[in-house]
Formats: structure tokens, sequence, C-alpha cells
């Protein structure tokens, strides 16, 4: 591993990192009362919720009354397509950006000059988390558009000073090339797409723990802390978690410390996380596991009340900085899988695959119906050197540990490399071919 980084945190540090909780309890309640105010005064949809709920932003004085307020859901921003969800005038949105979902409407956001420049900091400061500072070199191969990846990354990038190469997404074989030739010492990239870098590296007799790169920040899609150890382990490089979405702010609302990686420090700053229970939708002590609910407590675009991010984590106790930090995501409610009544999350399958080096980190999970009854089947790669004659023992192998750690009976179906469809942003983990309903 490479022992340039920082050990410490670095001696500038923006203004809320290192603050006491009391600090940081008296600025999250005040910003909390502004965000209120400001959501109800100027976003419709808002604030009907409220008046159907019957509480008013003055109702809100200390933080644990933010559970009093009615709750953002993704929906809400389709019913209010395009821009309903804006809180000022059109003439002081100078971006949007747009998520594509899978059907229907897209969820558009919106940021003015000001929410632009937050989130630039936050993407800067998570950068410096990760060992980054002024002169490195940082390949974004995040897409660049209409989602948040790419830009986001881009400005804080630049705010910390370094040398961006703008990169998106695809042309694998450019992506190499670029690497090889400008020499970054930071990439920032879904974890998925960062093993398909590794692939055309091997590919072009590249070794890929002989690059310039000494740092990886990962994001946008879950991924293990066993995939961590892959990527490092694969290109000698610190890999650090960055978590954010689109109808928060995009890359930056959390991100991880190189010097701890014990998950993704939250922005406290300028997003106040809740954990509630999905179903009766009550707020949770932290170190609790449930879904992740995020407020904005400075954006003026497009401010999120209690937005429902359907990812499945817990909050904890601030280690490297003073903010909490949240856990790795487990994955999405809506990635969850019933499978005859066990809940499966494909990173539970990820978890295991990496333990046995005879497998590639290259899966899917095809879900199927046979009479009444869900099957699950486990498309895994095997690596090159394994004999086709070694793969049913793995597959094997495979196939009990996720019936003694996940509870459910699977078919693992060993494929050759590259028999698992690669993509380029976000991985597609799992195929559902059961009959639509
Ligand atoms: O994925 C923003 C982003 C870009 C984050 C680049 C990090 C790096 P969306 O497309 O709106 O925004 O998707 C947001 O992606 O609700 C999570 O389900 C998932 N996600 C994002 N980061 C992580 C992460 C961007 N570090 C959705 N770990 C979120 C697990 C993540 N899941």
């Amino acid at each position: 591993m490479p022992t340039v980084l920082t050990e410490a945190p670095p001696a500038t540090l923006d203004r809320y990192e290192m603050a006491s909780r009391d600090e940081i309890t008296a600025m999250q309640t005040e910003r909390l009362g502004w965000s209120l105010r400001h959501s109800h005064a100027n976003v419709p949809a808002f604030r009907t919720k409220c008046e159907s709920k019957g509480v008013h932003p003055d109702d809100f004085r200390e933080l644990k009354d933010l559970a009093l307020f009615p709750f953002t859901v993704k929906d809400d921003l389709r019913q209010n397509y395009p821009f309903g969800m804006f809180a000022v005038p059109m003439d002081e949105i100078v971006r949007v950006h747009a998520s594509s979902g899978t059907t229907g409407r897209p969820t558009v956001v919106g940021y003015t000059k000001g929410d632009i420049d937050v989130w630039a900091e936050c993407v800067a400061r998570s950068i410096r988390a990760a060992g980054g500072k002024r002169g490195d070199l940082v390949h974004i191969a995040y897409g660049y558009g209409l989602f948040t990846g790419g830009l986001g990354a881009h400005y804080g990038a630049e705010r910390l000073g370094c040398t961006v190469v703008p990169m998106s997404g695809g042309q694998t074989e450019k992506q190499v090339q670029l690497i090889m030739d400008f020499k970054p010492t930071i990439i920032m990239v879904t974890p998925s797409y960062m093993l398909n870098i590794a692939e055309e590296m091997v590919r072009q007799g590249i070794d890929p723990r002989r690059t310039s790169l000494r740092v990886g920040i990962f994001g946008a899609e879950p991924w293990t802390g066993a995939m961590r150890g892959e990527i490092e382990r694969t290109f000698d490089i610190h890999a650090v978690d960055i978590y954010g979405l689109s109808e928060v702010m995009g890359p930056g609302v959390a991100s991880e410390c190189v010097e701890t990686k014990d998950g993704p420090v939250v922005w406290e700053d300028h997003f106040y996380p809740e954990i509630i229970d999905p179903d009766s939708g009550e707020v949770l002590p932290d170190g609790s596991y449930g879904e992740l609910v995020f407020t904005t407590l400075t954006k003026q675009g497009m401010p999120a009340i209690r937005y429902r991010t359907r990812d499945l984590t817990r909050l904890l106790p601030p280690t490297a900085r003073g903010m909490r930090r949240m856990d790795k995501i487990t994955g999405r409610s809506d990635d969850m899988l019933i499978i005859r009544g066990v809940n499966v999350f494909p990173t539970q399958v990820e978890e295991l695959i990496c333990q046995d080096p005879a497998l590639a980190p290259h899966y899917e999970l095809v879900v199927t119906r046979e009479g009444h009854l869900d099957c699950l089947t486990v498309r895994v790669e095997m690596n090159q050197e394994v004999h086709p004659s070694d793969w049913d023992r793995h597959a094997k192998q495979l196939q009990h540990a996720i019936k003694a750690r996940v509870g459910i009976s699977t078919t693992v179906d060993p494929v050759e490399r590259g028999g698992v469809a690669r993509s380029i942003g976000k991985a597609k983990r799992v195929r559902d071919l059961r009959p639509k309903s």
C-alpha cells in the first residue's frame, strides 16, 4: 500500500469538521429552522403536506422536533415534475440534474450558484479526507451529464486545487491510456467500473499495481468491505467510500477518511441524517439499522426535508472528524429480494464471492419463478487460473456459504471471464425474470 498519505487529519479543515457535539447541535438547530421555513414559504407541495399533518415551522424548537414534519419521497419529485419542488425563482437556478430512473418521469433537481458552491466545498472536503490535496491529478470516470457523479466530482476536485481529467464513463481502452500517460494520483469512479479498468489493463499487459494511482474514491452504488479489499489488492491503492444522492445534492453528502476507513463521515453542517424504521417511519436511535433520511440544512434551490433515501444503514459515532459516520449501505430497499420469505441483498452475496480467490468479483443475481416459488441463481465468473474441472467445486462452496450465511438455497452458475455483462456506471446486480403480476 502506498505510504505517502497523512495519518492525522490535515491541518486545514472546514469550520465544523472538528467541532464539538454542542457546537454542531446549535448550528444544526439554527440551520434546520431556516430550511423548514424556506421550504414552507416557497414550496407549495411541502406546505400542503405540513398543513395536512397540522405542523408549522414554528413548531420546530429543537432537533427532535424534526420528527413532527412530513417525509419527502421520490414520488413527490415525480408529481411535481419538472421544477415544482424548487424553492427559488428559475432565474436563480444555474444548473439542473436528473436521474433517469428505470420507468416514468425522471426526477429533476436544481441548484443555485450558492448550492453549487457548497457542493464543490463538500466534494473538496471529501477528496481531502481521502488524502487528496492541491496538485493531485484526479481522473474522473463518473459519468458527466444529467448524472451528478461527473460534474459533482469535477467541481470539488477543482475547488481543492487539483488538476482534473474529465474522462467520464466508458471507452475503457482510452481510460487506461490516459491513466498510463497522464499519471493521475486519484481516481473517482464506481467500484464496479474500476474492476473493468483493471481487466482492460491486464488485457493490455499492464500490471494494475504499478500505475501512478494512490487513492480511489468510490461510490454511487453499494459495495462491500470485501470489495474494498479486492480493489486495494488489485491496484495497490487506498479505496475509500463516497456517498451521495441527487435529491439531496449528489456525491459528497458523506465521505470516508483514509486514515480510518470506517464509513463515510456525514457532512453534518449541510445534511442532517436520521435513521427510521422503514415500515413505521419512527426515528431510531443512532446505531440501529434502518432507512437513511436526510434534511438539507443550507440548500437554497431545492431543499429536501426528511428525504427518504431507501438506503439501509446505521449511524455511527464520530471518529476521525467531529461528525457522525454512516455504515456501509447494505442495499436499497428497492434492491432487496425476498426469496422464499428470506430478505437478500446482492451485497451479502458479494461479500461471500470476494472471499474465494477462485471467483472473480463479477456476478449477477437472476430471479425466476418456478410454480409458486421464487428461485435465485447466482451467476459468477471464475478466475482464469482456475481449471474448468474445479469450477463446480467452487460453485458448490459458494452455494453452501450462501445457505449457511444468508439462509437461502440458490443455484450457483459458474461462468467464464466476461460471461457477466459489464456496465460503465452503476452495476446492475439483479435480473428479475419473474412474470410481472
Ligand atoms: O449516485 C451520486 C454519487 C455519485 C454518489 C458519485 C457517489 C459518487 P444518484 O444517481 O441519485 O446519485 O443515486 C443515489 O446511489 O441513494 C444509493 O442507493 C447509491 N449510492 C450512492 N453512493 C453510494 C455509496 C449518485 N457510497 C443512490 N454506497 C443512493 C452505496 C451508494 N450506495
